[in-house]
């Protein structure tokens, strides 16, 4: 991104006090452009004030749509005047949720010209499964320069099957399939709490959504959806890296505003690795005093252990006693930060998709770099446990994902700050 500051960590401090979870990035990406599947305003609450938000508020109004938006409060969009159906390389690779425009506009209107999108460096991540969702609906599919060009005179109910589980591809087919002639079902559907609550929030606009959180999602077409207010999920990453933050700096931190039930194969891992944590209803506190247990991680689709914290655990696991294995299944190549985590100290090894970290006495602070966002995710949990103090240049990969993350770890003790590089 070679952008124009550092992050500067003093770490060392453990983490104290209570912190409010901020509405889930992952929702609110997919939650936006459906806004274009209704016929009447929309009014969603409790979005992160985050730069994917921003990106897609840009691309709404570019589209032509009415939008009125105050961040960190709420978004109301009047689809009503959008006739565009363009979206651009500058804007579509702002970000890697881009692509769920094709699946709005052509439920919208039967056309999108989408560039193809951007977002975290962690692998090839194709789109082959969302374009044939889409050709099943009876799209007419162009891939030309860069650009998808996606064309339906009617759209058509029918059933897919997906070839892997794809977030993207069952968001995206989803969103197309709302505005559908008839009856669609699909197979091997990721079953994300994201998912959910999209499904809840197109069937709050009249949408008829059925099986959403389980691996076939019956969807019956629409011709109109109605306008809606509605209020996003927390964010499941946003507290997971919270949680691990606190385990990582020997803290005592009461997370609130998330759901637990979402947490469960984080929350399982902290306690394996002698973390205490302790569930409320919509609270989890997260204390740590004694050493730390090595354990083993094995990324995998929903509800395993998310892939996008991954890279936060890795460096939690840097200081456990003993060796851990970290295996990647979901993307090729998410260990980026590994180096990174080695520069301040850590004893890892990588080979394809498996890390293997031995634990050490502790990090040291050291200038790194964030190759992406949960990469940066996981040097922030690194340098604030590392004696000394972490430099963390592109820290604008964080601001992605993470709504004012450094009040709230400031808030509960960290020595965090930012500065501009001299030019
Ligand atoms: C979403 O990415 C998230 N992004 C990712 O979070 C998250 O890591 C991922 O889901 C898995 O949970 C958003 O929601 C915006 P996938 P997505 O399609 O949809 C392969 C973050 O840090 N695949 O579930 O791109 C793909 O290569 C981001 O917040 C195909 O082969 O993930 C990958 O190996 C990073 N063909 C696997 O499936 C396709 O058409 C899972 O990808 C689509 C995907």
């Amino acid at each position: 991104m070679s952008g124009n500051e550092k992050m500067l960590i003093t770490g060392g401090t453990p983490l104290e006090g209570e912190v409010r979870v901020s509405g889930g990035k992952n929702t609110s990406v997919a939650v936006i452009p459906a806004t274009l599947l209704s016929d009447e305003p929309c009014v969603i609450e409790n979005l992160p004030d985050i730069d994917d938000v921003h990106a897609l508020v840009d691309i709404l109004r570019s589209l032509g749509a009415e939008v009125d938006y105050v961040p960190g409060v709420h978004l109301r969009v009047d689809p009503r005047p959008a006739q565009g159906t363009y979206v651009g390389y500058q804007d579509a690779s702002r970000l890697r949720a881009s692509y769920y425009l094709i699946g709005a506009l052509l439920g919208r209107c039967g056309r999108a010209e989408v560039a193809f999108p951007g977002g975290c460096r962690i692998g090839t991540r194709p789109i082959d499964q969302h374009l044939k969702g889409f050709q099943l609906l009876g799209a007419r599919i162009e891939d030309k320069g860069g650009m998808i060009l996606a064309e339906a005179d009617q759209l058509t109910g029918t059933s897919i099957v997906f070839d892997v589980v794809t977030v993207g591809g069952t968001i995206n087919v989803m969103l197309a399939a709302c505005r559908a002639e008839g009856y669609t079902v699909i197979h091997n559907a990721a079953k994300e709490p994201h998912i959910v609550d999209l499904a809840n929030f197109l069937n709050s606009m009249g949408a008829q959504v059925r099986g959403a959180g389980t691996d076939v999602i019956r969807i019956t077409g629409r011709s109109r959806l109605h306008g809606t207010t509605y209020a996003v999920i927390p964010d499941q990453i946003e507290t997971g890296t919270l949680m691990i933050a606190a385990a990582a700096t020997h803290g005592n931190v009461v997370i609130r505003g998330c759901i637990p039930t979402h947490m469960e194969s984080v929350t399982a891992k902290l306690l394996e690795m002698g973390v205490r944590v302790v569930e409320s209803d919509d609270a989890i506190t997260v204390r740590q005093a004694g050493p730390l247990r090595a354990v083993n991680v094995k990324t995998q689709v929903y509800p395993g252990f998310p892939t996008d914290l991954q890279q936060p655990i890795s460096a939690l696991l840097t200081i456990a006693h003993g060796r851990s294995n970290i295996e990647e299944t979901i993307f090729e190549n998410r260990f980026r930060h590994m180096d990174e985590l080695v520069r301040m100290g850590a004893r890892i090894m990588v080979s394809n998709r498996l890390a293997i970290i031995d634990g050490v006495e502790g990090l040291y602070g050291a200038p790194v770099t964030a190759t992406d966002l949960r990469a940066g995710a996981a040097l922030l949990v690194a340098g604030l446990m590392a004696r000394g103090e972490t430099e963390i240049y592109e820290p604008e990969y964080i601001d992605r994902g993470y709504e004012h993350i450094e009040d709230k770890l400031r808030a509960l003790g960290a020595n965090i700050r930012r500065e501009k590089i001299r030019p």
